[in-house]
């Protein structure tokens, strides 16, 4: 089948039958023009990232060198039995309802879930499948709770960007020209829309993205906006939610003007960090902070989208034990990357240890991220959890507002709820 054809063929199905219904479903359910999104992730819950729960990878503690470096490696060395023993127990108990009945107490709105294509493919191996009826779990717990969920496709086939988080780390091979990982990545989001855009899921289940952070640079950019017009047409094909699109590491402009009924109805997911380079992490605290309030400007303003800030976080040092990946370490300390800087990691990323001039600064780095995402559609902050003991609280949103780091945030509609409101001045 050539994709463009039929992608158009539905592309056009869809402008001329769906569209005003659509929009009143949008619009009475879930309306994310009006209503500031304050979120936040389930990271390392349906899909598995070393750095967030290290206690998975701890049988390679003493020689890190001969360990898997992602769920697929995780799952081809332990075989399908002992890795369906060991990701049910970490589903039945990362993510619980009481997680969904503190993040709607504290004031969040929405949870973003990312989950991997292998939870919706009958031939995942070495992958095991599993997860969607956790996904079921938190619709029917979000529900109770008042919540809304945005269905985050974290990895294709192939993976889309390398990073451990796709479920496979090191190679980018989404769009071989050999495998029909595109192709099956598009029938993926099929399957995901006919399901949940079904009634019964779409009061909860608000947002449907199509595919997390396509590695832009890396990629045919072609080929990569012609997958998200399809996937975009056989999502709205079956579903009413709205439909998110990573802007792929591009500048957020890049997606303006894009043709038809896609520039009008799409959310731009945009992802913020500042410590993935030796020149971020050379920056003082002031510094740091100034970038977050001048993000605001060209980082996300020119932007013709509904734009909002999926991923982002309060870490100011990559000081996490395995953030940059399984077996490696960290810029801060000099020792990732050719990085020269040669700080200590030692009071960094645990809150009972850093004083509380840093704790303060912790809470004026994030308060000025939300103040700068709001000046758009508002913000998802990764993650909920992050496994104690590993450097990585800054991480770890519900410790964060344990420790009134964060404080409960006011509904939507009502401003943040701050410490320090004038920040960003
Ligand atoms: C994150 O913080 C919470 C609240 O302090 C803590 O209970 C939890 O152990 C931390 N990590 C994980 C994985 O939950």
């Amino acid at each position: 089948m050539k994709p463009i054809l039929f992608a158009s063929a539905l592309l056009a199905v869809c402008a001329s039958a769906a569209p005003s219904s659509i929009l009143q479903l949008r619009a009475t359910t879930w309306n994310f023009r009006t209503m500031k999104t304050r979120g936040v992730n389930a990271g390392g819950w349906l899909v598995l990232e070393p750095w967030i729960t290290p206690s998975l990878w701890s049988q390679w503690n003493s020689n890190p060198a001969a360990g898997p470096v992602d769920e697929f490696h995780l799952c081809q060395k332990l075989g399908k039995t002992a890795c369906t023993n060991l990701l049910k127990n970490h589903w039945d108990t990362f993510i619980t309802e009481a997680d969904f009945q503190s993040m709607a107490a504290n004031g969040l709105n929405t949870v973003r879930i990312p989950i991997g294509w292998w939870a919706f493919d009958s031939k995942p191996s070495p992958f095991i499948g599993g997860q969607a009826a956790y996904l079921d779990k938190a619709i029917v717990w979000a529900r109770k709770y008042g919540l809304k969920i945005w269905i985050d496709l974290h990895g294709a086939p192939g993976s889309q960007n390398g990073f451990d988080n796709s479920g496979y780390r090191d190679k980018i091979n989404w769009q071989s020209t050999v495998d029909p990982n595109v192709d099956r990545t598009v029938a993926i989001l099929r399957t995901i829309a006919q399901k949940y855009g079904q009634a019964a899921y779409t009061d909860v289940v608000v947002c449907i993205e199509l595919l997390n952070e396509p590695l832009g640079p890396k990629l045919d950019l072609a080929r990569l906006r012609q997958f998200m017009y399809d996937a975009y047409g056989n999502v709205r094909n079956y579903s009413p939610s709205w439909i998110a699109v990573h802007d792929a590491f591009e500048p957020v402009t890049y997606w303006n003007g894009a043709k038809g009924f896609f520039e009008q109805n799409i959310i731009l997911d945009h992802h913020h960090y500042q410590v993935f380079s030796q020149g971020e992490l050379s920056r003082t605290f002031q510094q740091q902070v100034d970038v977050a309030c001048a993000a605001r400007g060209a980082e996300i303003s020119g932007s013709d989208k509904l734009m909002i800030v999926g991923e982002w976080s309060g870490a100011m040092t990559d000081c996490a034990r395995w953030l940059n990946g399984f077996n490696r370490w960290s810029r801060w300390e000099g020792r990732y990357d050719g990085s020269t800087l040669r700080k200590s990691c030692a009071n960094w990323g645990t809150l009972e240890k850093m004083t509380a001039t840093t704790r303060d600064q912790l809470n004026k780095y994030i308060s000025a991220q939300m103040l700068s995402w709001e000046t758009k559609g508002g913000w998802i902050f990764w993650t909920w959890k992050a496994e104690e003991g590993n450097q990585n609280d800054d991480w770890n949103m519900s410790k964060l507002f344990s420790w009134g780091i964060i404080r409960k945030i006011n509904p939507t509609g009502q401003a943040l709820n701050l410490r320090h409101p004038d920040v960003c001045g």
